[in-house]
């Protein structure tokens, strides 16, 4: 049984739909993050499973119970939000202290587990100063330490990191991974950046319009998209309309107008003349000369159009005889070695059969 249960939850504001017939099962232990864009419903489900706000139909239920009656007080569920929302006059050790000071605990155990949480969130040599006098990373350890310190059972972060620039953004990422493996507390994370989510969740729910697109680990996510959507949101992806022609034992046969036919791995659910796309990310476009890429099962003639150079890769946009454009993405190993093809080459792209998905829709 999974630890936090969300059953066909909805959220309405007025006539709107905030979050449809959502259903979830969050396991004891991992970060689970709900990935979406900008007003998809995700700090209106955290709110639900905080208590702040109720379903107006479905169930949430942790360890098998429904919260329903629970108020948020007493469920055992802690959040963490964007602005932090630490005390200005009161130091570091006593933020962190404040939920055992308000549930009456003896002063020799407030210590203890002070002490114990200042160094969990590496913070042990900034007891005494007030937040004013910290950076936003170490502001963030502060809040992260007070809602860990009364050991919840969910730790609920609504895009904690989203006011940090991009460096310490990454170094919290990797803090908050090896944080959550050393308090094995099950986080809920929030966000609508799709390389924090990549990143640091053990599973993603992707979510769309207060809707679930698809729930997977990372890789799978990244490699197997099952819809245009999540193909899009996640990553950078070429995306070409395909119809199917034949489903054979160890493979699909799609058409691309203009372009011709390419294999696929066999497809669930497709028959032939179904209609969707064709998708492959960039890296595993190859770009060759004189046959290079010949010998793959998908390869075409074309010519490079534009080229992006970013110092450890450069993307290749080239263009196929039925006029599409396709990116392909090529590492810069060799030092000095950044432009492997030029403006106007005529070259083929090919690529594995494997590498591509079709998708429905
Ligand atoms: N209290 C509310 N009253 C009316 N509309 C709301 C309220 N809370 C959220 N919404 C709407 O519900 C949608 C989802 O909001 P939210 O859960 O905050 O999205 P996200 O956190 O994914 O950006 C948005 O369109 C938002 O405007
Ligand atoms: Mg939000």
């Amino acid at each position: 049984m999974a630890l936090l249960e969300i059953r066909n939850v909805t959220r309405r504001f007025g006539g709107f739909v905030a979050v449809d017939n959502i259903s979830l099962g969050i396991e004891a232990g991992e970060i689970f993050t709900l990935l979406g864009p900008s007003g998809c419903g995700k700090t209106t489900i955290l709110r639900m499973i905080a208590g702040f706000d109720l379903p107006d139909e479905g169930q949430i239920l942790l360890d098998g119970e429904d919260l329903a009656d629970t108020p948020p007080e007493k469920r055992p569920v802690r959040t963490v939000f964007q602005n932090y929302a630490l005390f200005p006059h009161m130091t570091v050790a006593q933020n962190i202290a404040f939920p055992l000071r308000m549930s009456r605990c003896p002063d020799a155990e407030i210590r203890q587990r002070t002490r114990d949480t200042l160094q969990q969130v590496r913070l042990g040599d900034r007891a005494g100063r007030y937040p004013n006098e910290l950076s936003g990373g170490q502001q963030q350890r502060v809040a992260l330490g007070r809602a860990l310190i009364n050991r919840p059972r969910l730790l609920l972060l609504d895009e904690p990191l989203a006011a940090l620039d991009a460096k310490l953004r990454e170094e919290m990422q990797i803090e908050l991974i090896n944080l959550q493996r050393e308090v094995g507390i099950t986080f809920v994370f929030v966000t609508h950046a799709q390389n924090e989510a990549l990143a640091l969740s053990h599973r993603i729910a992707v979510l769309n319009s207060g809707r679930v697109m698809q729930v997977d680990d990372p890789p799978r996510l990244y490699g197997f998209p099952g819809n245009r959507f999540v193909a899009g949101f996640i990553g950078h992806i070429n995306i070409l309309d395909a119809q199917v022609l034949e489903t054979a034992h160890g493979h699909t046969r799609l058409g691309i107008a203009g372009l011709g036919e390419i294999i696929v791995p066999p497809v669930a659910g497709a028959a032939p003349g179904g209609k969707g796309a064709f998708a492959i990310r960039p890296e595993l476009v190859r770009i060759g000369v004189h046959g290079d890429v010949t010998e793959l099962k998908n390869h075409f003639p074309c010519e490079v159009r534009n080229l992006l150079y970013c110092g450890d890769v450069t993307t290749y946009r080239v263009q196929l005889a039925n006029g599409a454009l396709i990116e392909a993405l090529l590492p810069n190993s060799a030092p000095g070695r950044a432009e492997l093809f030029k403006v106007g080459d005529a070259v083929n792209v090919g690529w594995r059969h494997d590498a591509g998905v079709f998708l429905h829709e």
